[in-house]
């Protein structure tokens, strides 16, 4: 006989498997995009994508990001970058016995001698107290090759505020890939380019708040135009990631 609640239970059930499906359809195209991002890295050296391809609520967790670390900022050392705050992690790479790949905060957070004579140490921030950068950082270990994968060590992750003066020397920072992810901005200008070692331009973007750009740092030279004044003073905030090789 059919009742209301066998007619109920029919009708739950059919609304249950149309949710599956629906559902199994999303992690399908996600997968595929992914995948998509993936061997378009591998083939051209470099990938541009939305923060919120990877997490539905990336324009909350950027804005949270800002507000519970950028007010810690120091000033970059003069003699680097007079114009632009800064705080920084290090993450380890540590990989599980079933070949997965966790982060944990290394024991010196320390930028190599190389573009300055020292070590330079500036203030430290944790990355792993927010989910948003270390998912950002998984996402990105899955998307590099998996050459550059098993020989990557270690994740550098800065925060920037720029106002004006951004790095306009073309460069490399001998890392296997970096990462330039911009969390909000006021102002004109700061496109990021890429360039070949011919110095023609194979990328030009201006960044806009949620826009990840992700490139092999050996393949091309990296730099941004300055950032100019529209209305009050400009400003740029930005999370820097280097995928690294060195111990
Ligand atoms: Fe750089």
């Amino acid at each position: 006989m059919v009742t209301a609640e066998s007619l109920w239970a029919e009708e739950e059930a059919a609304r249950q498997e149309r949710e599956n499906a629906q559902r199994l359809r999303q992690r399908d195209s996600h997968r595929h995009h992914l995948d998509n991002l993936r061997a378009r890295l591998a083939a051209e050296g470099m990938v541009w994508l939305r923060d919120e391809m990877l997490s539905a609520d990336a324009p909350e967790a950027r804005r949270a990001l800002r507000e519970t670390t950028f007010r810690g900022m120091e000033h970059d050392r003069p003699d680097v970058q007079p114009d632009r705050d800064r705080l920084r992690d290090v993450l380890d790479i540590v990989r599980g016995p079933g070949g997965g790949l966790a982060l944990a905060e290394a024991e010196d957070h320390g930028i190599p001698a190389g573009y300055t004579d020292d070590v330079r140490r500036p203030r430290r921030f944790h990355a792993l107290d927010h989910g948003h950068v270390e998912a950002l950082c998984q996402a990105v270990l899955g998307l590099v090759p998996p050459g550059a994968r098993a020989r990557a060590r270690k994740i550098g992750v800065n925060l920037f505020r720029t106002r004006e003066v951004t790095v306009v020397t073309p460069h490399r920072d001998a890392v296997l890939y970096g990462v330039i992810y911009v969390l909000a901005r006021r102002g004109y200008g700061a496109t990021t380019i890429l360039l070949n070692d011919d110095h023609e331009p194979v990328f030009w973007r201006q960044l806009l708040p949620g826009d990840i750009l992700v490139f092999e740092d050996r393949r091309w030279l990296h730099y941004t135009t300055p950032l100019a004044a529209v209305d009050g003073r400009p400003l740029r905030d930005v999370l820097v990631a280097t995928v690294e090789d060195r111990a």
